[in-house]
């Protein structure tokens, strides 16, 4: 049987750091609120004339490098974000004329803070059906670029950055499940008011912003998690105790323990970044995979759940060996 296995990754954090204690003076909040409330003390923001594809650029040349891989060897490049350069071309489409990889299978697909585990789930279906041999499979927002820096409910969440990973065919297990959903029924508790065919005018305008229940969400995340990692592990017959590592979707800390509480996992097994990144949403989950890997925790060969969760709500799950 033909695995699809990641082969190198890589991440990029735009150079502005916000800290809590800058928002201290832009809304009514504080750091103490923000930290026990989310765990997140710092986020990266993009300059205004930064692009998701300026991120992803950056980031994909660290994965290519450390995979050995050069843009001739790319066929298929796939992209999760909500936050794309432009309505239309997809935005892998530029990332692949920047990064000067040939004419290949290039889109994008949209599924909030899931966007990375659909765009990972579906690059492992082409590479086990043998229509791709190198997929560049990205997971980026300039999320900032929608938040409403007035809204103290939201404005805290949020960070930019671009995280990527090459996948390819392997003989030794890689990719082993995955489990994808969907439920379109919680649309009004998470979701940003504009769209190509809703509201154009309103985008950026104080009319647009995006619009949370935060403690609904909260609430529908942390009991859908556990469905989702329990659906990736039971397809391929894995207890939870076998798992080296959980590297979950960066929104709350609190969701993120509890998930961790629902594996039996200890917190030292689990990789935190949201303390530094902020909700990233498509971008969090391979961000927090490349800290892990380059700081010499994730190991080769370590059994690995990936979970996400977002607007739709979309939720999925990825487990893998490295
Ligand atoms: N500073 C100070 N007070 C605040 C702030 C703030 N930044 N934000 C809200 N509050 C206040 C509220 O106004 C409220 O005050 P009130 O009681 O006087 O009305 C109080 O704090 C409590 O508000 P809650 O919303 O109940 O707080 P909660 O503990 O639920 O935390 C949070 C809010 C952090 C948003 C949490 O609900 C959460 O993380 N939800 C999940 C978010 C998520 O996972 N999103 C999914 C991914 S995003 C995506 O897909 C794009």
């Amino acid at each position: 049987m033909t695995y699809s296995r990641i082969a190198g990754t890589g991440r990029y954090l735009p150079e502005r750091i916000m800290t809590n204690a800058d928002l201290e003076k832009m809304v009514d909040t504080s750091d103490e609120w923000i930290r026990t409330r989310t765990g997140v003390e710092r986020r990266h923001v993009c300059a205004p004339d930064q692009t998701t594809s300026d991120m992803c650029v950056e980031a994909a040349k660290i994965a290519m490098a450390e995979a050995g891989v050069g843009p001739e060897d790319v066929d298929m490049v796939i992209t999760g974000t909500t936050s794309p350069d432009l309505v239309f071309p997809n935005v892998s489409t530029i990332i692949q004329h920047k990064l000067g990889i040939p004419a290949c299978t290039a889109f994008s697909l949209e599924a909030a803070c899931t966007g990375f585990i659909y765009a990972l789930t579906t690059a492992d279906k082409f590479i086990k059906a043998g229509e791709a041999k190198c997929a560049l499979v990205m997971g980026a927002e300039c999320i900032t670029k929608l938040v409403d820096w007035k809204d103290r409910n939201t404005c805290v969440l949020f960070g930019d950055g671009a995280g990527a990973v090459i996948l390819k065919p392997s003989e030794e297990a890689g990719i082993i499940s995955c489990a994808l959903g969907a439920d379109g029924q919680y649309k009004d508790l998470l979701y940003y008011p504009v769209g190509v065919s809703t509201n154009l005018a309103a985008a950026g305008t104080d009319d647009a912003a995006i619009m949370m229940t935060g403690n609904e969400v909260f609430k529908v995340a942390v009991k859908t998690l556990g469905a989702i990692a329990k659906e990736a592990l039971d397809k391929a017959g894995v207890s939870k105790e076998e798992l080296d590592w959980l590297v979950p979707h960066q929104a709350n800390i609190r969701i993120i323990q509890a998930m961790a509480k629902r594996l039996n996992m200890p917190m030292e097994k689990v990789i935190v970044t949201v303390q530094d990144h902020g909700n990233t949403s498509a971008a969090s989950v391979p961000m927090a995979l490349d800290v892990g890997i380059r700081d010499g925790r994730v190991k080769k060969g370590e059994l690995i759940l990936m979970e996400a969760f977002g607007g739709g709500f979309t939720w999925g799950s990825v487990l893998m060996r490295l």
